[in-house]
């Protein structure tokens, strides 16, 4: 499993109560482990019920804790060992969450070691509650919950769906990867980029002949997923426009669904308006049919030839529009070569008036369209060329950003000392 930025070093206290959601949040821990987090587990009496501590004990490499009384060695009582972790944490997760344990948790109760360490916990807390649909609808939950989020405790689910009992209703966990995305979001909150907005577009464009066939290209939109999780990973706020795919939202970003390349330019051309930083990485149609008729075209024996007109160059459009309004400060393109990568993305770069281009060679088998991995290089207005080696497109993303946080200083304080 590869790495996340956001999570090196970090500290996650995860809190596991008695529902049967936990054998879930085993693949959670091992997850948060896998990508760099340190991860201490605290589970309740009635969460060893449904897993072992050994289990969490396996997958996170550390010891659990469980038992309020118990002496770690000679001296005090685990709690108070313990709330030394409640301390050091960044944050802390509790999930599954019952509705036993939020009770708790809005009264103060500390009873026992997770909700001791929760009520010392000075890190934010994270809520992911599971349970019965009756018992989450229950005004005395819900008034545990509006409680609790009035002190700041952030709430991840739960959503609609099956549950234990086999009924169907409100009260379903998320799923651990979807959890994943709020810890993330958490704890990049304050990152380079906070209070930042973003835009960007991914995946492809289709351009429609009749209601059933449409000219496109293979682009899965990957690439522009991981760019727009990157920049949640740095907290900034981030609008994803996307064209056609099946890539689910990171999140806490704002997902903006298009098809055509008219569709793309018109939400690019307003959601930059207010934007520091554009990342330009959907593969948008250069043609699009003449005509589209309303019905299936029928097929007849003579060959067909199409007439295409040009597109909107969306980059063209938001250089127009930045030159008037200084929005967005940063703008940076991808270029999709077949040949001459460096020369011919240099001359988009300028053609287009842009300051950063990440240019990749589309012919490669590993890098480019609908892969997982990309080899790509970067160029800037200053001459330089950074190539990188073949790597995921998450860890390109997490250059591409880095890039771009440069580059919004100097833009913020060059327009500061103008
Ligand atoms: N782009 C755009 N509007 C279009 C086509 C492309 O804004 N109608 C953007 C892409 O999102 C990308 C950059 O322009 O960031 C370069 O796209 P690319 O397809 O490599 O280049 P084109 O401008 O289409 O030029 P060519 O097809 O001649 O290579």
């Amino acid at each position: 499993m590869e790495p996340i930025a956001v999570l090196q070093g970090r500290r996650v206290l995860l809190g596991v109560t008695g529902g049967i959601g936990a054998y879930k949040i085993c693949v959670l821990a091992s997850r948060l482990t896998q990508a760099g987090a340190e991860v201490d587990v605290v589970m309740t009496e009635a969460a060893t019920r449904f897993v072992a501590p050994l289990t969490f004990q396996a997958l996170t490499g550390r010891p659990v804790y469980t038992d309020l009384w118990s002496t770690p060695g000679p001296g005090l009582p685990t709690h108070i060992a313990h709330v030394g972790l409640a301390h050091s944490a960044d944050l802390l997760v509790i999930a599954p969450a019952t509705a036993n344990t939020l009770a708790k948790l809005a009264h103060g109760l500390a009873d026992n070691l997770l909700t001791t360490l929760a009520l010392a916990a000075t890190c934010p807390v994270l809520v992911v509650p599971a349970m019965d649909a009756g018992m989450w609808s229950n005004v005395a939950t819900q008034a545990n919950v509006q409680t609790l989020r009035a002190r700041g405790v952030r709430f991840a689910g739960p959503t609609w769906g099956r549950m234990a009992s086999g009924l169907e209703g409100e009260g379903r966990m998320i799923e651990p990867e979807e959890i994943l995305g709020h810890i993330r979001l958490v704890l990049g909150r304050n990152g380079p980029l906070s209070g930042r907005r973003v835009v960007v577009t991914a995946g492809p464009t289709r351009e429609f002949l009749d209601p059933v066939r449409f000219l496109s290209n293979p682009s899965s939109g990957r690439q522009g997923f991981a760019l727009a999780q990157a920049a949640l990973d740095r907290g900034a706020r981030v609008t994803l426009i996307a064209g056609p795919t099946h890539l689910p939202t990171p999140v806490g970003a704002k997902r903006v669904d298009v098809i055509s390349a008219q569709e793309m330019h018109d939400a690019v051309l307003e959601a930059v308006a207010e934007a520091d930083v554009l990342l330009m990485a959907a593969a948008v149609a250069d043609y699009r049919p003449q005509e589209t008729v309303p019905q299936k075209m029928k097929k007849k024996d003579a060959a067909l030839t199409l007439r295409l007109v040009r597109t909107p160059d969306v980059l063209a459009a938001v250089a127009e529009q930045r030159a008037k309004t200084g929005r967005p400060r940063v703008t940076v393109g991808f270029a999709a070569e077949s040949e001459n990568l460096v020369e011919n993305a240099r001359a988009k770069m300028e053609a287009k008036r842009l300051d950063l281009i990440v240019a990749n060679d589309v012919t490669a088998a590993d890098a480019g369209f609908a892969v997982g991995t990309n080899r790509v290089v970067i160029l800037d207005l200053q001459g330089g060329v950074q190539e990188l080696p073949l790597m995921s497109k998450s860890a390109v993303a997490e250059v591409v950003l880095d890039r771009v946080v440069d580059l919004l200083e100097t833009a913020i304080s060059s327009r500061r000392s103008a």
